[in-house]
């Protein structure tokens, strides 16, 4: 029986080092590239100097209310991420999605990804995204929340290590550590998938573990099953069951800011 039961453990211990191995040769942040080509119809416009940055623009703009989507490692020109961005608009909201990269996204098959990585910092990124919320926070006066997708969840969490948001949903996020939560100022809901081995699950609970121990932060986690990293942003759309669990997740999030942007 003991060793019956010890089994499972140590399969899953090996899953999880062999994960750990090949993550620089190959990261789930790459699955799944998205169409660039799939073009449609997208109800907002590409701006060329927001406080210093290009930005795809969307929605609301004489809204109360502002959320910066921070993409994955592909880019604002994603033409299924700008689709997302113009629902989050349609929700009401004045929607700003910056090239965080300087025209530079990960492209795929291109290039040395871990290179790209080291270029490419998210920490920094959130740093240098400082004048695009003061911005949003002046002129209008948004008020501001970000959504994070994969590189752009560590973005979204570096922000909400500030003051310059109300707050923040990430989905299916890179590199976030209980550190991080210890130092997050703002509602933070975290969207996971069940497959994913840039957040497992596993990392999830801590991460929420961590929370519940401040208790001073709200925040609400959810791991969806059946799913892999990117499923919030990069599903396929002729699967029903992936359409079903992106649009879940932007449901989540529009009700995490429904309730916390005031
Ligand atoms: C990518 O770059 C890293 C760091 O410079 C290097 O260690 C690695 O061997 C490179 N990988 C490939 C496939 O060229
Ligand atoms: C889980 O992720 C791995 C690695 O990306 C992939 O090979 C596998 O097909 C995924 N399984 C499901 C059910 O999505
Ligand atoms: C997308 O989903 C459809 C329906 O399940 C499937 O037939 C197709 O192979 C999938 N495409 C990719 C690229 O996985």
């Amino acid at each position: 029986m003991a060793s019956a039961s010890l089994y499972p453990c140590l399969v899953f211990l090996a899953v999880l080092a062999c994960s750990a191995a090949t993550a620089a040769s190959h990261s789930q942040c790459l699955d799944n590239p998205p169409d660039l080509t799939a073009g449609g119809d997208q109800a907002g416009a590409v701006v060329h100097d927001l406080a210093g940055f290009r930005a795809y623009v969307t929605g609301a703009v004489h809204s109360e209310k502002a959320i910066v989507l921070a993409s994955d490692v592909y880019g604002f020109e994603v033409p299924l991420f700008r689709k997302i961005a113009d629902k989050v608009g349609e929700a009401g909201y004045y929607v700003v999605v910056p090239d965080l990269f300087n025209g530079q996204p990960y492209i795929d098959g291109v290039g040395n990804f871990t290179e790209w990585l080291q270029a490419h910092s998210p920490v920094k990124a959130a740093q240098d995204a400082k004048p695009i919320f003061a911005a949003l926070k002046m002129g209008q006066k948004y008020v501001v929340g970000v959504g994070g997708y994969c590189w752009g969840g560590k973005v979204a969490v570096e922000v909400a290590k500030t003051n310059e948001v109300e707050a923040v949903v990430i989905s299916h996020p890179y590199a976030i550590s209980i550190d991080d939560m210890k130092e997050i100022k703002n509602p933070i809901e975290i969207l996971g998938a069940h497959n994913d081995t840039a957040t497992p699950p596993k990392q999830v609970y801590r991460l929420v573990h961590t929370l519940r121990q401040r208790s001073v932060i709200p925040y609400y986690a959810k791991i969806f099953p059946r799913v892999s990293h990117g499923f919030a942003i990069r599903y396929n759309v002729t699967n029903p069951f992936e359409v079903k669990s992106a649009e879940q997740a932007l449901a989540l999030m529009l009700d995490w800011f429904h309730r916390y942007l005031k």
